[in-house]
């Protein structure tokens, strides 16, 4: 059978990914492992750094991002061994004890590092700090975690009030207080609460939805004092309680799962097993999403792994039809949105995706990048203020696209190659190694195709 062709071109530190399809197409078969779990990942490293005692992690996920967080640590004396995926070694530095960094704290790309990296850093009193990102990062919203750290009573300074990075901060005594955040956004919520462990008193989120618990499943495992309420949606922290190192395990990340889960469902005859794929309630929309188009997926072999549910994904092809994708479902597939656009395009019927506005602040406008580089492949894809409509059944052809520096539309914009007659050429590829530095090489040999 023709393999589909994969090639990697480097032009300067830019890659243009071109995945040129045979005619007769090709089946992907087999089974993989994705990296670990990019949220797990920066949380393991921060409170491994803030802890005391040594935190070991098994599975952490080798990206650009995680990278960034561990730099930024190291940079406050956190000690932190060389990062791989069989086991690192960080030496906490016990909570309220980072050093003042004697430099910018860079992290580049990852609004997770900055995000939460805030509310530890506004808690830490007689520390002055500063922080940037790229450019990606330095034109997204801080001001959703600057303005409750303010109400704390932080001292944060940036352009537009403290919303866009570069930001100082001069480290405070902050005072307890019960935020209601306008966003489901675990970013916001775990900003807060780190600020909250070294706050006297009770620092209370509550959020319109349920967003990803991993830092609630973590900090309680390192031994803060926690409590939920599922009801209304919060999470209460007391302050000044000791963090104790954990060993954690990654599971492998179903965001990036996420782009097999579709490749399978969308190629004729595919069949695929995804291992130990992190599969927490929080996360799993984009298995109900996958579920209402009529996908085949199954849950194998799962089981708890410190304190985090994990499975076997078991995907075969099957037709796929359209859905509505809104409301409580969105914060739990809010990184997977890309890659179901994709799947959206080959079913039959209209796919509206709504409430999801969120995505114009991640690391490019995700609603317009995916509508113009689907549109231009053939798609008919009508971009909502909130979301998308994607009439489906219009078969795609390769072209010239752009990933805009985001790892997801590049992997989103790949999958949907693999179904489009020609060849497709992704510019400025290499953004795939934020999340997910293997990406190229699994699809070359899950396309049969070995070479470089
Ligand atoms: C993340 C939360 C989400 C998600 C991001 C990772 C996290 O962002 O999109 O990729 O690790 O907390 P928001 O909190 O902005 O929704």
């Amino acid at each position: 059978m023709p393999a589909t062709v994969v090639s990697l071109k480097a032009i300067e530190d830019q890659h243009h990914l071109s995945i040129q399809s045979p005619a007769s197409g090709i089946s992907l078969q087999g089974r993989l492992k994705v990296p670990g779990d990019k949220s797990i990942s920066h949380r393991a490293l921060m409170l491994g750094a803030i802890a005391q005692g040594e935190t070991q992690i098994q599975g952490l996920l080798l990206g650009e991002d995680p990278r960034s967080t561990a730099s930024c640590f190291r940079a406050m004396g956190a000690e932190i061994s060389e990062l791989n995926t069989e086991l690192v070694r960080v030496q906490g530095i016990g909570l309220g004890q980072l050093l003042e960094p004697t430099n910018v704290l860079d992290a580049g790309n990852s609004g997770t590092t900055l995000r939460l990296m805030l509310g530890i850093l506004a808690s830490h009193p007689e520390r002055f700090f500063s922080v940037t990102g790229d450019e990606s990062l330095r034109s997204r919203p801080m001001s959703r975690v600057v303005q409750p750290l303010q109400q704390m009573g932080a001292a944060i300074w940036g352009r537009k009030k403290g919303s866009l990075a570069p930001l100082a901060i001069q480290g405070k005594t902050l005072k307890p207080i019960h935020y209601y955040s306008p966003i489901a956004s675990a970013q916001v919520k775990s900003c807060i609460l780190l600020a909250g462990l070294m706050t006297e008193g009770q620092t209370t989120v509550t959020e319109p939805a349920l967003s990803r618990d991993h830092s609630e499943r973590m900090l309680k495992a390192f031994g803060a004092q926690l409590t939920i309420d599922p009801e209304t949606h919060s999470v209460t922290v007391t302050g000044s309680a000791k963090l104790q190192g954990q060993n954690i395990v990654v599971p492998g990340d179903i965001s990036s799962a996420a782009f097999w889960l579709v490749a399978a469902a969308i190629v004729p005859d595919s069949e695929l097993l995804i291992e130990n794929v992190g599969v927490n309630p929080t996360r799993t929309g984009i298995l109900e999403a996958l579920e209402m188009m009529g996908a085949d997926v199954t849950l194998e072999n799962q089981q708890e792994i410190a304190g985090e549910p994990v499975a076997d994904l078991r995907v075969r092809y099957g037709r796929l039809k359209g859905c509505t994708i809104a409301g409580d479902l969105i914060p739990r597939l809010i990184d997977e949105i890309p890659i179901l656009a994709v799947a959206a395009v080959f079913a039959e019927g209209t796919t509206v995706i709504r409430d999801a506005a969120e995505l114009r602040v991640k690391e490019s406008d995700r609603l317009a990048a995916m509508a113009s580089q689907l549109n231009r492949m053939g798609a008919r894809v009508t971009e909502l203020p909130d979301g998308l409509e994607i009439v489906g059944g219009t078969p795609l052809t390769g072209t010239n696209v752009d990933s805009y520096t985001d790892h997801r539309i590049a992997m989103s914009l790949a999958i949907a190659a693999l179904n489009a007659t020609g060849t497709t050429t992704i510019y400025r590829a290499e953004a795939a190694a934020i999340s997910y530095p293997d990406f190229v090489t699994n699809l070359q040999q899950l396309c049969g195709d070995v070479h470089p």
